[in-house]
């Protein structure tokens, strides 16, 4: 299942990202993929340990931790330092899987790559191409967001970029480990968050609300892995 969550961060604060991206030090990414995916791969990227790129990364996580819908939709354990990357003048990302483990920088932690992300950067006026395209089984899903807006899809799911060939597409890319590893029990803990959210609009006071909501907690205590 693909998510939006938009609005991470308004245009202006998008426009102000991008503005600070322009200065950095973009070099190929192909020296960052692994064996096999490095060979489809033509975008540049910044150094993961850009000082730069770790100060945005930084904002990025912040302002994921205080977005609730990011926080229903991933309920996430552990965040890796978000990367950015830039294509432009027909460079691609062909069909390829993501790593399953990640280091992260500077500890001996690992991190499992449940759900990939992709904060889009760039307007989608200002490039062409540049789709991110997600199959699952016979059918296929194809995505460009507005700018500040993020998508969440499932790391184990088949995915490209599509080339840009007009004007530059710029994004920041990470993967989280989530306390629930089921993409289909998250599926099921989000859609109940949702009806709990409806119906406590309504009546914050309707003993029914607390109730689902004690289910929740009940079924994230069975399934969370810490
Ligand atoms: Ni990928």
């Amino acid at each position: 299942m693909l998510i939006e969550i938009p609005a991470i961060f308004s245009p202006e604060e998008t426009a102000g990202i991008r503005a600070r991206l322009e200065q950095a030090g973009w070099r190929d990414g192909a020296g960052t993929a692994g064996h096999v995916a490095a060979r489809a791969k033509t975008n540049l990227q910044l150094a993961d340990n850009d000082p730069l790129g770790a100060e945005i990364g930084a904002e990025i996580v912040a302002r994921l931790a205080a977005t609730p819908r990011f926080v229903a939709s991933a309920v996430p354990l552990r965040i890796l330092p978000p990367r950015f990357n830039l294509y432009a003048g027909g460079g691609a990302y062909g069909r390829h899987i993501d790593s399953a483990v990640f280091s992260a920088p500077g500890t001996r932690e690992r991190v499992r790559s449940d759900l990939s992300a992709t904060l889009f950067l760039s307007d989608p006026e200002s490039y062409d191409g540049g789709e991110l395209v997600a199959e699952f089984g016979v059918g296929r899903q194809q995505v460009k967001l507005p700018a500040g807006h993020l998508l969440l899809y499932p790391a184990n799911s088949l995915h490209q970029v599509m080339p840009v060939v007009r004007g530059a597409r710029l994004a920041a890319f990470f993967w989280i480990q989530s306390l629930v590893r089921s993409h289909a029990r998250r599926a099921l803990l989000l859609e109940l968050d949702d009806s709990i959210q409806t119906l406590a609009a309504r009546d914050m006071a309707d003993p029914e609300v607390v109730r689902l909501t004690g289910l929740y907690h009940n079924l994230l205590r069975e399934w969370a892995e810490t």
